[in-house]
């Protein structure tokens, strides 16, 4: 695997990819890397490309209550786990080389699908991360991304802005692949953010998906599933919010359309937020 640091190193490195004619697959990631981003590197490698992954921890997608400083950094794990899983490249740069000073970026909108739950919760995140996203796929130019589909709103909102960007001429054809969601046994869904959580409070943050899972057993009685949902979550859990949801617009449903729904949860364990979604039916 080939560590690039700059933009320069990793440009040099995409030229022999394109010289040997190539696909590349980009998996960004912002490190504390675990099992859900190693599956997403095996599906870009079962689909054949040359694979890119990014560990860059993106302040503008953090708001105050977030924590950047406190964001788990292990990148000398990240690349010894990439290195293992062979993965061609790990692109791992600076803020400078993201953000040169005094270069224009482009700044895509979220728009009103990105006002909406996790939006309203994280002011600022979503714009924060569109424009790190965009930024790496003008310096990456994959074939394919892919994403996970625990932050369903995120890989939303990527793929409305890649359909935009290549409407206006702006991009080159680009595949957004969602990716299942990876979970522990208990049924918690694998995060960065768990190694953050105490013995007691895994505890806690392991009854949220059963609880997803209680309501969606109510299906297709919308009020039930989401009542029985909340009714299941634990008492420790602070919820931010719990809804049934349309999967592509996320506004909230009072039916469960042929193409399903998601019912999605965002809570506090301790000082750590979770989120997670389940799909029913579709
Ligand atoms: O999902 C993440 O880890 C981040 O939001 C991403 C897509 C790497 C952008 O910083």
């Amino acid at each position: 695997m080939k560590l690039c640091q700059t933009v320069a190193e990793l440009a040099a490195a995409l030229a022999e990819v394109d010289q040997a004619g190539k696909t590349v697959g980009f998996i960004p990631t912002m490190g504390a890397l675990h099992d859900g981003h190693l599956s997403l590197l095996r599906r870009a490698q079962q689909d054949g490309h040359f694979t890119v992954v990014s560990v860059f921890v993106n302040p503008l997608q953090f708001g105050e209550q977030d924590d950047f400083d406190n964001y788990p950094r292990t990148i000398g794990v990240d690349a010894r786990l990439l290195t293992d899983a062979g993965a061609d490249v790990l692109f791992a740069p600076s803020a400078a080389e993201i953000y040169p000073a005094g270069k224009q970026l482009r700044e895509p909108s979220p728009g009103d699908l990105g006002e909406k739950f996790e939006g309203t919760y994280r002011p600022g995140h979503f714009a924060g991360m569109l424009k790190v996203v965009s930024r790496l796929f003008d310096l990456v130019n994959p074939d394919a991304a892919y994403f996970g589909d625990k932050d369903a709103q995120q890989a939303a909102l990527v793929q409305q802005m890649v359909r935009q960007q290549i409407a206006a001429g702006e991009r080159e054809p680009l595949k957004i692949v969602v990716c299942p969601t990876l979970r522990e046994p208990s049924g918690l869904a694998l995060s960065s953010r768990n190694r953050r959580l105490s013995e007691q409070e895994l505890a806690v943050a392991r009854q949220i998906y059963p609880a997803l899972q209680a309501g969606a057993a109510l299906a297709p009685d919308v009020a039930a599933v989401v009542s029985a949902a909340r009714a299941a979550m634990p008492s420790e859990a602070r919820l931010d919010y719990l809804e049934l949801v349309d999967p592509l617009s996320f506004e909230k449903l009072d039916h469960i359309p042929e193409h399903g729904a998601r019912l999605i949860v965002a809570a506090w364990v301790g000082k750590v937020r979770l989120i997670d979604n389940l799909l029913i039916g579709g």
